[in-house]
């Protein structure tokens, strides 16, 4: 356990107040800046990008009809309202399984008989925003036709398609590659979107896994997201890794949250597409799937990262209590509140972990995580934990959506199992 910690939190708030009572005076030196703005932005993606991607439930099954019906689905039952405007086709839209040296990079016409112009223009029309997909090897990880070789002509092709975001993914053409390599080819795309521009301005996905130390240097080049470790499965506490390889949601959270401060408005660290609603039932993921509970959790986490929000179930067969965690406008606030901050882990009593931000308004987001196999009361104390100078605080809570009181003291909750209580904490009276 900690006292009044050099976190992002405490830093931006309470440093002077911390370093006068002598506090953090050792520690001050050791915090790392916020991440400044990158030297490249395209302006897009100020908050973590929210919309649905194919991969999680569909792997390479997917086709035109599924994208409009997932647009229908979205629009339908409010998702689209509520920000969830990026419909991004992954893997599979491809027309050959073959290397880039011996076949064109096109939309498979058994898949997308309208192609992929008709497809954006359909989207658009809808208030969504269209995602494609490839890679800079000569095949993609499912095995498609990469884009080796061909980058400036592909993002011509994609902007002149109409495509807002691409995921751009090394995971398997550039595993092994050593760093220089990796960001050689995730430069070499990024310049030819931008090149694009003002044509057609396209959000920036480069996935590689979380390795070749991505995180430090993706937003310099102007990435606007890349992921931060290996695929997700749909498991939200899975012994070990499945199948050695495959990240659950406690793994995605250890793995990212030391990462915070290469991400800011514009460019994020992507903990990966979401598993809400998968339910052991995906076609393409591994995994038993997790409670309604875990669900909630793994939601709550992706917002106080934050991590972009992408859907990866099947939006036209959503059950009720996935339509409501997905839907949660509150902690979809604490995703996309304009200050962009990562959160920090103020608290980390083993099982029993506090994580909090600050928002723009000055409020703070707390979520009380229990990892452990048991009910346990959970603590915050402004003062002890976050590093604020508040004599009393008023403490909203974010799944119940009910005020809870004004508090002087520390407040304390039950959290049950797997749950993550989330909370934001707004000042009542300060004192020094
Ligand atoms: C993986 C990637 C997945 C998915 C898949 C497609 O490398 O991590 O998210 O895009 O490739 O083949």
């Amino acid at each position: 356990m900690r006292h009044c910690l050099p976190t992002r939190v405490a830093r931006r708030l309470i440093l002077p107040l911390c370093a006068t009572a002598g506090l953090l005076a050792a520690n001050a030196q050791a915090v790392t800046p916020a991440a400044a703005p990158t030297p490249i932005s395209n302006g897009l993606a100020l908050t973590p990008p929210m919309g649905w991607s194919s991969w999680n439930q569909f792997g390479d099954r997917i086709s035109e009809q599924l994208v409009l019906e997932t647009m229908a689905a979205l629009e339908s039952s409010g998702l689209r309202d509520a920000g969830y405007v990026y419909v991004n086709i992954d893997d599979g839209w491809q027309h050959y399984k073959a290397e880039r040296r011996s076949a064109p990079l096109e939309a498979d016409p058994a898949k997308f008989p309208h192609g992929i112009r008709w497809l954006a223009d359909q989207a658009h029309a809808h208030g969504f925003r269209l995602g494609l997909y490839s890679g800079p090897g000569q095949t993609t990880c499912a095995g498609y036709t990469g884009s080796e070789g061909h980058e400036a002509q592909d993002a011509a092709m994609f902007a002149s398609w109409g495509i807002d975001h691409l995921k751009y993914d090394s995971c398997c053409s550039h595993k092994d590659a050593p760093e220089a390599e990796v960001r050689r080819v995730v430069g070499l795309m990024g310049r030819a979107l931008r090149a694009q521009a003002p044509r057609q301005a396209v959000v920036y996905h480069a996935c590689h896994c979380g390795w070749a130390d991505i995180a430090a240097w993706a937003g310099d080049l102007g990435v606007n997201q890349w992921r931060i470790g290996q695929d997700i499965s749909d498991d939200f506490d899975y012994p070990g890794h499945r199948e050695k390889y495959y990240f659950d949601v406690l793994d995605m959270l250890d793995a990212g949250i030391a990462l915070g401060r290469h991400a800011g408005p514009g460019h994020w660290n992507d903990f990966d597409m979401l598993i809400v609603g998968l339910g052991g039932r995906s076609r393409e993921l591994v995994g038993a799937g997790a409670s309604n509970v875990e669900y909630r959790t793994h939601f709550s986490l992706w917002a106080m990262m934050p991590s972009p929000l992408l859907v990866g179930a099947d939006v036209r067969h959503l059950d009720a209590d996935s339509l409501a965690t997905l839907s949660n406008a509150e902690v979809i606030a604490v995703n996309q509140d304009p200050a962009g901050h990562a959160a920090d882990k103020v608290r980390d009593d083993g099982v029993l972990q506090v994580y909090a931000k600050e928002l723009s308004d000055g409020s703070i987001a707390v979520a009380l995580l229990n990892r452990g196999s048991a009910t346990a009361d959970m603590t915050v104390s402004p003062r002890r934990d976050l590093a604020l100078p508040w004599d009393s605080y008023r403490v909203r809570d974010l799944w119940r959506h009910a005020d809870l009181g004004t508090f002087t003291i520390p407040f304390t909750t039950e959290v049950i199992s797997h749950e993550a209580r989330v909370l934001r904490l707004y000042p009542v009276a300060k004192g020094h």
